[in-house]
């Protein structure tokens, strides 16, 4: 085949009809398992304003000085949404959600762009669905979130997960653990990796994170977040825990997990799968009690987790869940000669009034070459019109599987249908 002149962008990915129809599953399965969750969707743009984006997720962090898609029109930024944290939070306090009463319990599908090096599970164009918990400060919204990224993965049936767990406690925890921390590997700079050397200066805790060999003895010796909580973020995440076990949720307390914006606090979580590979992360989030503040709202404590769809995918994969149904038409119109042609053309609209979906053949083929179209499309039924049938008002009604055949008025089809 001729090399195709124009393709997608690098790490761009096209849902094509036969792998879209797994993307409606689970589309329609988080929509109405948020329901039973009392959670209301939100939709925002897909771009934001970059400074949003900076001053929500952090400078220094990879995301915002590596990986977005920037850039600018006049005089306005606008970068292609990398997350939908900040754009939620920055909806929240533009349209006053807080009027609504009571803490807002948001979810969504979409979307997101990140310019990093694309790898299995890691595309530049990938689709998260996520939650956002705005107007709590009580684990039990925490729980409540954490409950429903398990609950989804469960109702798949991936449910050889790993949820770790950490604390990040509060500004003033973190920043007396930063010292600490670099305290520590001080002595050892020079033996770390060029990328923890980096983060040294620019984000410490995210050398907890470091994959490289060489950083792994520095890390394991390190000081442990959790040993320095206040006693507030030790009471919170330890309420976190006891709620947890009381849902039979089981975790992995994980002193060691950070995570790559720098709006967390307290409450840090991800939900690992060992059928991914590298990129191991099926859905992540926490606690993030500054950022309404921090993007000029009033102080407002918020929770929420994000998934990788495309990840959630992969794990099914590999384990053989199969969603969706196969590509399926009920009833396919074979018609013979032009005034059949425009009978099955009259007729499609009848039977999709019944709730039946219908189609016929648009290219003009022979009867033999429509029975097989009919087949292609895995038709449950077909109705075969020729100008004898069209005479005598009585129609072949062919069962495609058992491959019965009967000859019925068109109402007596309808009726049939209807069941
Ligand atoms: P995140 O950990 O950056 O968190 O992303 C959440 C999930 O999105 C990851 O666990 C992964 O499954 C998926 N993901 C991230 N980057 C890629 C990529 N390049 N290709 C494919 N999948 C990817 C957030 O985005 C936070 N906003 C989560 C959150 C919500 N925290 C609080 N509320």
């Amino acid at each position: 085949m001729a090399q195709p002149k124009y393709i997608t962008h690098l790490g761009m990915v096209d849902i094509l009809p036969d792998d879209v129809r797994k993307w409606q599953y689970l589309e329609q399965l988080i929509r109405t398992e948020a329901e039973l969750f009392n959670l209301e969707e939100i939709r925002t743009p897909i771009m934001e304003q970059t400074e949003l984006i900076v001053r929500g997720i952090g400078k220094l962090t990879d995301i915002v000085s590596k990986e977005i898609f920037s850039f600018s029109r006049g005089d306005d930024n606008y970068v292609l949404r990398p997350e939908l944290t900040a754009p939620v939070v920055r909806s929240y306090v533009e349209h006053h959600l807080e009027q609504r009463g009571g803490s807002q319990k948001l979810y969504y599908i979409g979307p997101m762009f990140r310019a990093e090096r694309p790898q299995k599970g890691r595309q530049r164009q990938f689709h998260q669905f996520g939650v956002e918990v705005i107007g709590s400060d009580d684990p039990v919204a925490d729980v409540e979130v954490i409950a429903f990224m398990i609950h989804i993965y469960n109702k798949i049936g991936i449910t050889n997960t790993t949820l770790k767990l950490n604390s990040i406690g509060d500004p003033e925890s973190r920043l007396s653990y930063i010292k600490a921390l670099k305290d520590h590997l001080k002595p050892d700079y020079d033996k770390l990796s060029e990328v923890s050397k980096e983060r040294f200066n620019k984000n410490p805790l995210r050398i907890l994170d470091s994959k490289e060999e060489e950083d792994q003895p520095y890390i394991e010796s390190a000081p442990l977040i959790t040993d320095y909580l206040s006693e507030k973020s030790q009471a919170h995440y330890k309420l976190v825990k006891t709620y947890l076990d009381d849902l039979g949720i089981k975790y992995e307390a994980d002193p060691y997990l950070v995570r790559g914006m720098d709006y967390y606090t307290e409450t840090a979580f991800e939900l690992i799968s060992p059928d991914l590979g590298s990129q191991d992360a099926l859905a992540g989030g926490g606690r993030y009690d500054l950022l309404v503040e921090e993007i000029g709202g009033q102080p407002t404590p918020a929770v929420g987790f994000a998934a990788g769809m495309e990840r959630l995918f992969i794990a099914c994969e590999e384990l053989g869940i199969q969603l969706g149904d196969e590509k399926k038409v009920d009833v396919y119109i074979v018609t013979l000669g032009d005034a059949a042609r425009k009978w099955g053309l009259s007729k499609l609209s009848s039977i999709r009034a019944t709730g039946s979906s219908a189609t016929m053949d648009y290219k003009g083929r022979s009867m033999k070459a429509q029975m097989k179209d009919a087949n292609r499309e895995n038709a449950r039924f077909a109705i075969i019109v020729g100008d004898h049938e069209l005479e005598s008002g009585q129609f072949t009604f062919r069962d495609m599987i058992g491959s019965d055949e009967e000859a019925l008025p068109f109402r007596e089809i309808l009726n049939r249908l209807g069941k």
